[in-house]
């Protein structure tokens, strides 16, 4: 067991099926309160269910301000507090950069980028009276760079300067505020990926092949949680060694 995870309260968006459901799952086995928060609220129910602690389950748009005022409300009402904000709802809308529409773009940086920041913004208040907190945003590899994902890539990127931006205007209120980068994770978004385009991926991959969604709840768990008290601002990559460099085999 990690510590000091025992009875603090998690807010995960995205939590409905993925990379979200696995953090939730492993949050709640360390002894955390979760709140699952999806704009698929459907899956929500039978995650809640399968767990072993207190849950509350949340339908929202984390892109909507009043669905995040909303959102951090309920938790509130529910649980007096805030302790962890798992910032991990994401989406994708790949295509090189000339098939690229104005659409693909706002709607990337909308659930990616600005999502986050509203996230972070509503629960400060919170995590700033109790004088303590964790936030994790779950980026991407693909922050350094990859082709056919400039808007995903961008917004990865731009999530990794508000994490360590966050990093420092918050530490004096001991809110810690870290980033998860995963490579390529076996998870419902790569699963509907074209095929020719996983088989490029996995031929990049160091390890040949893919993550686990439990290998990514881990390193969340564990940012999450006391033993990672004096880290703050750091984007740690979960990717088999692919974030070290080309691979020339
Ligand atoms: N799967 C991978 O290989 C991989 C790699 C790197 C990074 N990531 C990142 O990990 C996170 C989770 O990825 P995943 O593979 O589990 O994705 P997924 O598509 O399987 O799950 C994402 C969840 O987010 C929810 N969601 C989407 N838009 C939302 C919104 N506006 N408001 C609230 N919820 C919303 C979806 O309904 C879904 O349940 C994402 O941020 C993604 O970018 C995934």
């Amino acid at each position: 067991m990690l510590n000091g995870l025992q009875n603090k309260v998690a807010i995960i968006t995205g939590a409905g099926q993925g990379i979200g459901a696995a953090i939730s799952r492993r949050l709640a086995q360390e002894g955390a309160k979760v709140v699952l928060v999806d704009i698929n609220a459907d899956c929500l129910k039978d995650i809640a269910h399968e767990l072993d602690t207190e849950t509350l389950t949340i339908s929202a748009d984390i892109s909507k301000k009043n669905h995040v005022l909303n959102m951090v409300e309920q938790t509130k009402n529910t649980f007096g507090r805030v302790d962890i904000l798992v910032n991990n709802a994401g989406i994708i809308r790949d295509g090189f950069l000339s098939r690229l529409s104005e659409d693909d773009w706002d709607k990337v940086m909308d659930v990616n980028l600005k999502g986050p920041f509203l996230c972070c913004q509503a629960v400060f208040d919170t995590m700033k009276a109790q004088n303590s907190g964790k936030i994790v945003n779950i980026v991407s590899r693909s922050w350094l760079g990859n082709i056919g994902q400039a808007n995903y890539s961008a917004s990865k990127g731009g999530l990794v300067s508000l994490t360590r931006t966050l990093a420092l205007e918050l530490a004096r209120f001991q809110i810690n505020v870290n980033a998860v980068a995963p490579g390529l994770i076996e998870t419902p978004m790569t699963k509907n990926m074209p095929e020719e385009a996983l088989a490029r991926l996995l031929r990049m991959q160091p390890t040949g092949k893919m993550g686990s969604v439990d290998d990514i709840a881990a390193a969340v768990a564990f940012l999450s949680s006391g033993d990672g008290a004096f880290i703050n601002g750091q984007i740690l990559h979960v990717d088999g060694g692919k974030s070290c460099g080309l691979l020339s085999l």
